[in-house]
């Protein structure tokens, strides 16, 4: 009886420990899918690079700023705006300091201000 008892308490360490190791692969729900696969931490981002104009929740409009609450805009056309700047020359490029999968997941983090 003893011995069934040892076997079970290991048993069930072994399975504590199988579920430790699967959990941090699973992408939180709040996550944007580039972000989430490269690891990429758009929130750290977007308070280096973004949050000056933009402000904390997208909505601040320094300098006219797009407010990114009411935005409609499409995802390309995020993505072509992070990575060239604005026509008017007001937002900068970031072509040349972020990488494409940080560009696809900044324009993705963009998406999310958005009020329903
Ligand atoms: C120097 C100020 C400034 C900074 C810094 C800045 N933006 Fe902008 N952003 C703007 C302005 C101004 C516009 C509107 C441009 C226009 O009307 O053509 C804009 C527009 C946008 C748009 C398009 C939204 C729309 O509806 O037109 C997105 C998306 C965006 N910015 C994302 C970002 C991201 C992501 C960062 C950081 C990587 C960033 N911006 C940094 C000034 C800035």
């Amino acid at each position: 009886m003893q011995k069934f008892s040892i076997l079970l308490v290991l048993a069930l360490i072994a399975l504590a420990c199988g579920g430790g190791e699967n959990a941090p692969s699973e992408a939180p729900p709040t996550a944007t899918n580039a972000a989430a696969k490269k690891d990429i931490d758009v929130k750290k981002i977007w308070k280096v690079r973004c949050i000056a104009c933009h402000g904390l929740y997208g909505d601040m409009g320094t300098n006219g700023a797009a407010n990114l609450q009411e935005s409609e805009k499409p995802l390309e056309y995020r993505i072509n705006i992070i990575k060239n700047g604005s026509e008017n020359g007001v937002m900068t490029p970031f072509g040349d300091i972020l990488s494409e999968d940080e560009i696809k997941a900044m324009a993705e983090y963009t998406m999310t201000f958005k009020k329903e």
